[in-house]
Formats: structure tokens, C-alpha cells, sequence
């Protein structure tokens, strides 16, 4: 990076970037793979870098959208019964408060239909638009209504043409996946109706700074957005945050709320969210400094903690071979000396080794019928969910570790 003649530039505004934190060389988040492909194993360098001018958070360098999304993709939403409800709640919101008659609605990676669903069962007019065939091919299978493609602007006005505008377009977990945000944004200017709604969600700027959830930095995750940068992005397309929701998913994930410029009232929450940001300081280079220093504890501390768990004899595991778990595994040089294997229950992740770090990762079975001393909590964002099953995990003795928002073995 000390070279001049290499200037980033801000992928939202075109001003110049400087990354504040490399966590150095990183594969696919998602790149769960066999031993016969470590060799051709691809890596990007993990950049973060902070806009001073539109204030996005953003990755550097970002490797192609195909390679992260195709027809292996590894993430299958309904993996959590607690997301399957959260969508569940989305969806009856969006109906309820947002909809006119015979109305028809938009989402963007609709993945294996886990939001959709709710709307196909409802019978209302609706479209997903998700180019990993395989977790869309399941989204068929429940009755919701797909195209395999990427979002462009060119589909925007297919769409429009062949089905008209659409009242609402919804997205989560996915407006942040990617790079030429612009072409988005103006796709959805072009496919929403007038009065119609924006609402997405993504993993929240201020939870990760916050919590030292860094882990939320992987190759899928180019943006890491806040109100602030929302505003910024939006307002050149003649939309505005209407409300602001602030949601527990993703481990802190805030729920945005946009429609065309004086067509609804403005949610007090929204000046509220906006000044919280800048009383935060989250658009000043000091946050980012200290972020980093913290980053560079938590990994210290979790290291310090495996090893010295390895030098007792103890068996660790990983619970949950999350794409977040990526960027802790190669950020900290984790590996299969330190944790004997990660359990997952997605069946296209089983049998596979974690990216860059090669890990095994076996099927739930393998954690249920033979406990380890300790298991590192990878899902930490599904906590809940998961300690409330694991309490025989426990009554055998087991520990948990977590590392989200302090390294810290559960007593
Ligand atoms: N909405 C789901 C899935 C999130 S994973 C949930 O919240 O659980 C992100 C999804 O977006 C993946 O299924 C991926 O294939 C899809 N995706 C990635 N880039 C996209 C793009 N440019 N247009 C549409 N979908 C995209
Ligand atoms: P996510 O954190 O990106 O949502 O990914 C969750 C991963 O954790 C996914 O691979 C499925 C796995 N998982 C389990 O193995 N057991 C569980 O109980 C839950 C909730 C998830
Ligand atoms: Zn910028």
C-alpha cells in the first residue's frame, strides 16, 4: 500500500480510500473445499478501508461475483429455524403496513425462498432474483417464483415490462454482498413503482464496531452500512430513509427503510439513528484506529486461549462452520492443530475443509455423539437458537468458547 501510484478509490463515491486494517490473505468466506483443490485454492487480499468523504465502509478489493456465487453455493438460509420465523415476521410487516391491493413484490437474493415463501403461500404476486441455481432451484420446489440471474439494470426493465412495477423490494443479507451498488440503486429506481417501498437489511456498521465482531468482514460482505452512508448512496437516486429498525439477526443487522423523496413521513427514529451515528464519531479515522487495535486483541486473546488449551490436552471443536468463521480461522492462522473439526449441519459443507484454513467440517452426528471439552461457538449470531438445544452438551461437562464481543470460555 506505500506505493502512490496505487490509490483506491471509494466504491460509493469515487474519492480516494486508504485501507485502515489488512487482515492479510483471505479465500472464500463460502469456499468450503476438497483436498484435491488446496493447491489451486484462491485468495484476495482483505483490505478495510472507511470513506471520510460518503462514509462507506468498505472492503478494498473484492474478488468476482461468480466465483462467490454459483451453483454450489454453500449458504442455505433456512438453515435456522430462527431466521425462517424472522422472515416470517418480515414478510406479515410488509404486508400488513406496506401493501396496496393486488400488489407485487421484488427480493433480491432470494435465496432458497426463506422470505418469499410467505408471500407465495399468501398467493401474492411476487419474484426472486437469485443467481445461485442450486439454493434457487429449492426456492422452486416451495412454490416461490424465481430467476436465476444476477440483479442488473437490464433485468430491472425486463421485469417491468413483463410484469410491471413492483410495490414493494425487499432484500436482506445481500445489498451489502455487492460492489457496483449504483447499478442497484438504479434498478430499483427503475423497477419501483412511485409509492412503492425499499426495506433491507445487512449486518449493522455500529454493532460490529461495537461488539468486535469482525468476523462480519469477509469477501461476501463488500459494504458494512450505517444510516449515514444509506442516506448518502440513496439520496442521489431521489429516495430517503423513511424508518430505521434495528434488528437482533446477523449478530446486529439494521432494517432500512426507503421510499421516493416526500412520498411518506420520516420516522423520528431516523434523526435519531443519523445523530447516534455522529455522536458515535462512526465517521471519524480515530473509531477505525481503535477498531483495529481491538480487532488485533480479541485474535491474540483467542489464540493465547486454544494454545494453551491444545498444551492441556483438552479436545475443541468448532461449532458451526460459518462463512464468518473464515476471517477468524486465517485472520488468527487457526487450524486443524488447534481445533480437531467443525461441526455443520448443511449437508454441501460436510465431508469439505474450511477455506484457507482446512479444517474439517463433519456433520452434526460427529458433535452429538462423542462431546468435546470445549466448543468454539462460530454461529455466536444463532446463540440462542443453539444453546437452547446443546444444554446435553453442557450436562456432559462441555464448555463453550466465544469470542463475540470478548474471548471468554462460558462457566
Ligand atoms: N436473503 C437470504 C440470503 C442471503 S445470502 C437471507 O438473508 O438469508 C445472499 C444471497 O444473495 C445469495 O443467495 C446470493 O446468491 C445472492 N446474490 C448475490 N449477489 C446477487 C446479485 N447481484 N443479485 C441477486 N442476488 C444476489
Ligand atoms: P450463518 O451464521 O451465516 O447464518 O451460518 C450458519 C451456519 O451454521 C450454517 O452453515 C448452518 C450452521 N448451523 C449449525 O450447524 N447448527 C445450528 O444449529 C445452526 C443454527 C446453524
Ligand atoms: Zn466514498
Amino acid at each position: 500500500m506505500g506505493d502512490d501510484s496505487f490509490m483506491n478509490k471509494c466504491l460509493i463515491c469515487r474519492e480516494e480510500i486508504k485501507p485502515f486494517i489488512s487482515f492479510g490473505k483471505m479465500p472464500l468466506g463460502n469456499g468450503f473445499l476438497l483436498p484435491e483443490q488446496f493447491a489451486e485454492e484462491y485468495y484476495f487480499d482483505m483490505d478495510a478501508a472507511f470513506c471520510s468523504n460518503c462514509k462507506m465502509f468498505q472492503l478494498v478489493q473484492q474478488p468476482d461475483e461468480e466465483q462467490m456465487f454459483h451453483e454450489n453455493y454453500a449458504f442455505f438460509s433456512g438453515s435456522s429455524v430462527f431466521m425462517a420465523k424472522h422472515f416470517q415476521k418480515f414478510a406479515e410487516d410488509v404486508i400488513k403496513n406496506y401493501l396496496p391491493d393486488d400488489p407485487f413484490v421484488v427480493e433480491l437474493g432470494s435465496n432458497d425462498g426463506i422470505m418469499l415463501k410467505n408471500f407465495a403461500d399468501q398467493k401474492i404476486r411476487h419474484l426472486g432474483i437469485e443467481p445461485s441455481r442450486n439454493v434457487a432451484e429449492a426456492a422452486k420446489g416451495k412454490g416461490v417464483e424465481c430467476v436465476t440471474e444476477f440483479f442488473t439494470e437490464s433485468l430491472a426493465e425486463k421485469i417491468v415490462r413483463e410484469k410491471g412495477q413492483a410495490d414493494a423490494f425487499l432484500a436482506a443479507n445481500v445489498m451489502c454482498h455487492i460492489p457496483y451498488l449504483h447499478k442497484v440503486v438504479k434498478g430499483i429506481a427503475t423497477l419501483l413503482k412511485p409509492t412503492g417501498i425499499v426495506m433491507f437489511e445487512d449486518p449493522y456498521l455500529g454493532d460490529v464496531l461495537k461488539k468486535i465482531s469482525y468476523d462480519q468482514i469477509y469477501d461476501e460482505h463488500t459494504f458494512l452500512f450505517s444510516a449515514t452512508s444509506i442516506q448518502y448512496l440513496f439520496g442521489q437516486y431521489g429516495m430517503e430513509l423513511v424508518d430505521i429498525i434495528p434488528q437482533k439477526t446477523h449478530g446486529g443487522s439494521m432494517r432500512y427503510v426507503l421510499s421516493n423523496k416526500g412520498t411518506r413521513d420520516i420516522t423520528e427514529a431516523v434523526t435519531e439513528q443519523l445523530s447516534y451515528e455522529k455522536e458515535n464519531k462512526f465517521d471519524r479515522k480515530d473509531t477505525y484506529d481503535n477498531f483495529k487495535q481491538n480487532c488485533e486483541k480479541s485474535r491474540d486473546k483467542l489464540v493465547e486461549l486454544l494454545k494453551d488449551l491444545n498444551t492441556q490436552g483438552k479436545r475443541v471443536v468448532g461449532y458451526a462452520a460459518t462463512s464468518k468463521s473464515t476471517t477468524i480461522l486465517n485472520y488468527c492462522g487457526i487450524g486443524p492443530e488447534l481445533i480437531e473439526f467443525i461441526s455443520d449441519t448443511t449437508p454441501i459443507k460436510q465431508g469439505k475443509y474450511t477455506p484457507g484454513s482446512h479444517i474439517p467440517v463433519r456433520p452434526y452426528s460427529d458433535f452429538k455423539d462423542n462431546y468435546p471439552d470445549y466448543a468454539v461457538l462460530f454461529a455466536w449470531n444463532h446463540a440462542e437458537e443453539i444453546m437452547a438445544k446443546e444444554q446435553d452438551f453442557l450436562k456432559s461437562g462441555g464448555k463453550w468458547i466465544v469470542f463475540v464481543p470478548d474471548v471468554k470460555i462460558l462457566e
